[in-house]
């Protein structure tokens, strides 16, 4: 099976299927599939065939990391809470052995206290907050320049 290396799946964790019902001065106005939409179009620009995975299921998440070599060549991950206690989604990230990037929409450094740890520190080749959508933008950059697009 031959593979052009340019696939990227984005995962969406707990309550960002909520997005557009969220405080939107915090997290932005748009819903998931608005988001989704514009993540597209980015992925679309930069030669990259996106894929999406929500859910507020944290054992659906990991499975869906452990199965993810066999459909991507590389991850953006937004776990949502999940990103501030999760070991089991880091250690199912390091499990994939694929290059990942961890996207918040708003900014965890300058939030509550208990958002500024992330269990993916170290793990991930870029970690973006505060940017809104063009955070994944950001984050598919930064992928498709690892992948060599
Ligand atoms: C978030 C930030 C997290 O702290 C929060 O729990 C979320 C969304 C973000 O995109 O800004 O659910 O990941």
């Amino acid at each position: 099976m031959t593979s052009a290396h340019n696939r990227v799946e984005v995962l969406h964790g707990v309550n960002l299927d909520a997005l557009g019902r969220r405080d939107p001065e915090v997290y932005g106005a748009l819903t998931l599939n608005e988001l989704q939409t514009q993540i597209k179009r980015f992925g679309r620009e930069l030669d990259l065939e996106v894929s999406f995975f929500q859910t507020n299921h944290e054992g659906d998440f990991v499975e869906r990391l452990h199965r993810l070599p066999e459909v991507a060549d590389g991850a953006v991950l937004n776990p949502g809470a999940w990103t501030h206690y999760s070991w089991a989604i880091r250690d199912a990230l390091e499990l994939t052995g694929l290059p990942a990037v961890e996207v918040h929409l708003s900014d965890v450094g300058q939030r509550e206290e208990w958002r500024r740890h992330s269990v993916l520190d170290g793990l991930v080749i870029a970690a973006i907050s505060g940017k809104g959508a063009d955070g994944y933008r950001e984050g598919l950059e930064a992928l498709a320049e690892r992948l060599g697009r």
